[in-house]
């Protein structure tokens, strides 16, 4: 059985941007798998948490960083701090709730016990069994080297090599936040929906760029109505491309469309709650909104992702991480975002709409779901991991356009420029030795000509 696709991308080389081919072995390798999380994770900079999910000092809020688990908190004088929760003594956990609030942190199993800060305040027998031997000023709980937020979005990097996230994130990064930003005072519904699958984080990262899949995956959907098919597939498309990674991919509408869809989407609510979409669109109408995101910026309805895991679904109003598991296993966390000022009714319809999109009970992320599986089971068996994936859609066929704003999109058809840019990212991610080298030799989004 040999064929063209047959032939392995060299050894080297995992995503052959000439040919728009993947080798399936970064979906199912184990050591390709550690290199991720130390070449990728250990590295960038990866969102933590909403400032609103951390109001006071001594909230927390339990994530990951790759497999390293973090507890991000505020101390006593507001700051934030990411604390690796793994105690300095024997490793065992130190804080078990997914989130809440605490005046000091107390590891279970002897008793050390730590400042909001991280820092060691003390442990039972330092006298008498330490016979005060021990530098307490050097056995704190370890703190990201960098932590920073961009308009309330919490990141962290545990590379102090990395640039400051605002650079980091760059023009799409901050784009993509403020896509959900800029609607009004923003909060965190408490309780995040978190569910496993039997899926390479990629997967799932590639197919938020994946505007091809919905007609056919999500058919059933369509079929009841739950969702129009001019917001699940509209064939108008904008693509947008940034440093590291970022991007933002999905449909293109002028405000008087995305009017029309609320319309549609609307249907026979009663009033009150017929514009809840107008929370998710109204707000580009203003002056300062077209202004911040710029004339391009303002008609992506597309969806943002932040590399490597953080995807902004803007039709309805969540966040969602990827969080790796091993290379056959991602949790997916999803958090519902509503604006402080909204009326009951239409908050409600809100997560009704977020409750039934995306999550476990997400009639979309169900039939999602069950692709990534499949997909990543298609990257295990000796002989079909031999044959890369077809990333070919559109390659070559668009041309990038730009305007005074320093902006720069592609305006077209579906297409995957979106997830060949995240795999040519991934793979310059997967060779810099440092954040040095990364910072001159990853590729440079297009400016100009065809793509
Ligand atoms: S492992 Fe934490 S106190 Fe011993
Ligand atoms: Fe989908």
């Amino acid at each position: 059985m040999t064929s063209e696709t047959d032939q392995i991308i060299s050894s080297s080389e995992w995503v052959d941007t000439n040919r728009a081919v993947v080798d399936r072995n970064i979906f199912s390798s184990r050591e390709i798998y550690e290199e991720e999380l130390k070449q990728i994770f250990a590295r960038a900079w990866n969102f933590m948490c909403h400032e609103s999910q951390i109001p006071e000092p001594g909230s927390f809020f339990m994530n990951y960083i790759g497999e390293d688990q973090v507890v991000a908190v505020r101390d006593k004088q507001n700051q934030i701090h990411v604390l690796l929760n793994s105690c300095p003594h024997r490793g065992n956990t130190i804080c078990r709730a997914d989130d809440g609030k605490v005046r000091a942190f107390l590891c279970p199993y002897h008793g050390w016990n730590f400042d909001l800060d991280g820092s060691l305040k003390g442990m039972p027998g330092i006298k008498d069994f330490y016979r005060n031997d021990i530098d307490k000023s050097k056995w704190g709980m370890a703190r990201a080297a960098q932590v920073d937020s961009y308009k309330g979005f919490v990141f962290a990097t545990l590379d102090p090599d990395a640039p400051p996230l605002d650079e980091y994130l760059g023009w799409v990064g901050r784009l993509g936040i403020d896509m959900i930003a800029m609607r009004g005072e923003i909060e965190v519904v408490d309780g995040i929906q978190k569910n496993r699958l039997q899926c390479n984080w990629k997967l799932a990262a590639d197919n938020v760029f994946d505007w091809y899949h919905p007609r056919i995956s999500h058919g059933s959907a369509l079929e009841i109505g739950v969702i129009p098919e001019e917001v699940l597939s509209p064939d108008q498309q904008m693509v947008m491309l940034g440093n590291y990674g970022h991007a933002i991919s999905g449909p293109s509408l002028t405000v008087e469309q995305m009017a029309e869809i609320d319309q549609v989407f609307g249907g026979d609510n009663p009033p009150e709650i017929q514009n809840y979409l107008d929370y998710q669109v109204a707000y580009r109408a203003k002056q300062e909104v077209k202004e911040q995101m710029g004339q391009a910026g303002v008609r992506n309805m597309g969806h943002p992702h932040v590399f490597p895991n953080f995807w902004i679904a803007t039709v309805g109003s969540q966040i969602g991480l990827r969080i790796p598991k091993g290379p056959q296993e991602t949790e997916l966390w999803w958090f519902t975002i509503v604006q402080r000022d909204m009326p009951k009714k239409a908050r409600k319809s809100l997560l009704d709409l977020c409750t039934h999109m995306f999550g476990p009970a997400g009639l979309l992320e169900q039939d999602d779901g069950e692709n990534w599986s499949h997909s990543t089971r298609g990257a295990i068996g000796e002989v079909v991991r031999r044959r890369p994936l077809n990333y070919s859609m559109g390659h070559g066929k668009d041309q990038v356009q730009t305007d005074d704003s320093g902006q720069s999109w592609i305006e077209t058809v579906i297409n995957e420029h979106g997830q060949r840019w995240l795999y040519e990212s991934w793979q310059a991610w997967m060779k810099a030795e440092s954040w040095e080298e990364l910072m001159r030799e990853h590729p440079s989004p297009p400016q100009e000509g065809a793509v």
